[in-house]
């Protein structure tokens, strides 16, 4: 029972690929990270990995989607059976939903502080704040299990409600308004930080490439985050692909997407910068970066409550169109295997994911101490998760590059690709060897911060998985 749905225009799948993509990965994490390892040096890698790995393995992603034309879950199923490939392959489908699910209940939440934070900064309660009385705030509001859980519970119940509507009516109408909108926001927001800040050192800061300033860590940080960034190995672009049109091109789609999403990525790391250092602020704040330092920086320019209230709106509406593409691949598998309507699929996996968001709310507060991951994994509930997901998403990537580039027929990869050209060649390779080579190593990052019983979780998960990856690359066509 496939769904035979086809985006209205040829170009919805970009636009809805780039809804995706860009979301609190770009105006959150890459600032942060960007500020923390060094700037240039760490953006440099960010774009070798995104033009090596990320784009090859968009392509191989948004064609399993379109091949199949199925949910990831079915579509694994029918493309290991119409390929003859080890069902072991299957495993992509349900690793790619459980980590899109998880990352959903804690999305939602992290959502939810910029709610938080564009009431605060449109009622002016921050203008003229000092810096302690804006960290209190944020203390405050992650206190509070109460106002973390409304948060939560709104943004997600928006969500569900778009994808509830349909991909027409719905994710598709949605996106065609609110993608224009986020990007002149993105753009009002930049040219008043240029006006009011300092985009000079902002843009010395993040394109002088220094390369001694990244260490190991900064390294392999980039090249998870250039997964992150671009919706990679969750089925999210898998389940959008399936409903592309056969005439678009899948290399040059996944091309403009990465262009798209680091273009943004870097303005809003310019205007981010600019509002920071004009304030004579420090870049390496961490997490707290957007949450803090910059409410600090809005707080003592002109016209910074209401900017400042504009750009949180931005932060809300790029989370909520990564939030439905997080849905979607769940919601749509529902409806394939079950039967059932879309709005119960939709209310199904909300409510779920809604429940699992619970374990990040009470994180920072009621279980922030305490609690059996604590003891067994030295780490905080929110943290266990956060560290489930870095670890499948890159093997998603991986299972996918080795699944696109060594286990589906060339015959229906070369019908996909529509070409034969020398590009082909460089995809495949780069698909075969370069990506799979380079995931290894993001996985590798993860391994510094194992401690006490992660290790043996860690080492068994690595071999039993080895282990099945290779049965399935050597079974029988
Ligand atoms: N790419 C999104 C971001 O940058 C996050 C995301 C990951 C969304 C995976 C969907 C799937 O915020």
């Amino acid at each position: 029972m496939s769904s035979n749905q086809i985006w209205t225009h040829k170009g919805t799948f970009l636009l809805a690929a780039v809804g995706s993509a860009v979301g609190l990965g770009n105006l959150w994490r890459f600032p942060y990270l960007a500020g923390e390892n060094g700037g240039g040096a760490f953006i440099l890698i960010y774009i070798a990995t995104i033009a090596m790995v990320g784009v090859p393995i968009l392509i191989a992603e948004s064609l399993m989607g379109r091949s199949s034309r199925r949910s990831p879950i079915m579509g694994l199923k029918h493309l290991t059976e119409t390929h003859g490939a080890s069902r072991g392959w299957r495993v992509i489908g349900w690793m790619g939903a459980v980590a899109a699910f998880i990352i959903l209940s804690f999305y939602s939440v992290i959502a939810g502080w910029a709610v938080h934070y564009s009431g605060l900064m449109f009622s002016g309660s921050l203008a003229g704040a000092d810096s302690e009385q804006i960290a209190a705030s944020f203390d405050t509001l992650l206190a509070s299990p109460n106002l973390l859980l409304a948060y939560h519970t709104a943004f997600i119940l928006v969500s569900g409600l778009i994808v509830g509507m349909g991909i027409h009516k719905g994710i598709e109408s949605g996106l065609r308004f609110m993608m224009p909108a986020l990007f002149l926001i993105l753009l009002i927001v930049l040219g008043y930080a240029v006006v009011v800040g300092d985009a000079g050192a902002a843009m010395a800061f993040l394109f002088t490439f220094n390369l001694e300033d990244l260490s190991l860590e900064g390294w392999l940080e980039a090249m998870g985050q250039s997964f992150f960034t671009l919706s990679l190995g969750m089925g999210a672009i898998m389940a959008y692909g399936a409903y592309m049109s056969s005439e678009a091109s899948l290399t040059r789609t996944a091309i403009w997407i990465a262009c798209v999403d680091t273009l943004i990525a870097l303005m809003a790391g310019v205007a981010i910068f600019a509002l920071v250092f004009g304030s004579g602020l420090e870049a390496g704040q961490g997490p707290g970066l957007m949450f803090v330092t910059l409410p600090i920086a809005f707080a003592q320019l002109p016209g910074g409550s209401i900017l400042g209230g504009i750009f949180f709106i931005l932060v809300i509406g790029a989370a909520l169109t990564s939030a439905i593409s997080l849905i979607e691949p769940i919601a749509a598998w529902l409806i394939e295997r079950f039967g059932l309507s879309r709005p119960l699929s939709v209310g199904i996996m909300v409510a779920a994911c809604w429940a699992l968001g619970l374990v990040t709310v009470f994180s920072f507060n009621i279980w922030s101490e305490g609690t059996f991951t604590q003891a067994w994994f030295n780490r905080s509930p929110f943290d266990v998760l956060e560290f489930i997901t870095n670890i499948l998403m890159p093997i998603g990537g991986l299972l996918i590059a080795l699944f696109v580039g060594w286990s589906l027929s060339r015959q229906e990869v070369l019908r996909e690709m529509a070409t034969t050209s020398s590009w082909f060649a460089v995809w495949q390779f780069l698909v075969r060897f370069v990506a799979p080579t380079a995931v290894a190593f993001v996985f590798l990052r993860t391994i510094p911060q194992v401690e006490g019983y992660l290790i043996p979780t860690v080492g068994a998960v690595a071999i039993i998985g080895g282990f099945t990856i290779g049965r399935a690359m050597l079974a029988r066509r």
